[in-house]
């Protein structure tokens, strides 16, 4: 799997490249380093916090906006990246629209995003309720997260480009009982019930965190499956 999108993004020529969502810059650095050249990249984020914390990251022009409403020229990029931040979009129409718009003919749309549906193991559905989890307790807090799509409907968000690769993967090298991995994710449920509960929030919510947890030392943990899509506009 691994293999098949190193493959695929070696064809790519980048040029002027935007990342949206960019958050810590993981995609920026693991596209970099497996496109075949690119010139320059500018990384956009919503969060004031994030583009603080990592502005400049990775050789990126670290700009503060909204995926939905963004202030480039239209056909001003070569390629577009988007990693594991379809999801945390609360205007995703208008979001995919901008990344079409400022995308220029013959450029290329780079996107990975997890699904919740799907031949997954027990490891991987534990992944997926632990972040529906952190996800419910964002939109309490009032943060936009909602749970992660459906397989088809990630394929359909990327209907205005023509597809150039698709290709379906997760990371299958991971000891799903790993201590470190399951202390993490204790200590996460721990922090996010926390925070519930400074919030006077439902018990239920509560609960439903310390089941994951118990069923994630059970049965272990697994990234679920994600795909990988490479669109030509
Ligand atoms: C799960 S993180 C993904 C970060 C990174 N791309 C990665 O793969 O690790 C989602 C990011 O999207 C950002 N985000 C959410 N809504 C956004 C919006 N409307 N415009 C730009 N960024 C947004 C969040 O602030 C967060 O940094």
């Amino acid at each position: 799997m691994e293999e098949e999108i190193t493959e695929a993004l070696a064809r790519i020529y980048g040029g002027r490249v935007l990342d949206i969502g960019t958050g810590d810059g993981y995609f920026i650095d693991y596209v970099q380093r497996r496109i075949r050249s690119h010139d320059s990249v500018v990384a956009v984020d919503i969060s004031k916090r994030i583009m603080e914390l990592y502005k400049g990251r990775y050789g990126a022009k670290h700009v503060l906006m909204d995926s939905s409403e963004m202030a480039f020229a239209d056909e001003s990029f070569d390629t577009v990246t988007c990693s594991f931040s379809l999801h945390h979009f609360e205007r995703l129409e208008d979001s995919l629209r901008e990344m079409y718009r400022v995308l220029k003919t013959g450029g290329h749309l780079i996107v990975e995003e997890m699904y919740c549906d799907g031949n997954q193991t027990e490891a991987q559905q534990n992944h997926i309720d632990w972040h529906h989890w952190m996800a419910a307790v964002n939109r309490f807090s009032g943060l936009y997260h909602r749970e992660t799509y459906k397989r088809d409907e990630i394929v359909s968000m990327m209907r205005q480009f023509s597809c150039v690769d698709q290709i379906d993967f997760y990371l299958d090298d991971t000891d799903i009982f790993d201590k470190s991995m399951l202390d993490d994710v204790s200590s996460t449920i721990e922090a996010y019930s926390s925070k519930i509960t400074q919030m006077d929030g439902s018990e239920e919510l509560i609960a439903r965190g310390e089941a994951v947890r118990k069923e994630s030392a059970f049965t272990g943990l697994c990234f679920p499956w994600a795909l990988f899509l490479i669109g030509k506009k």
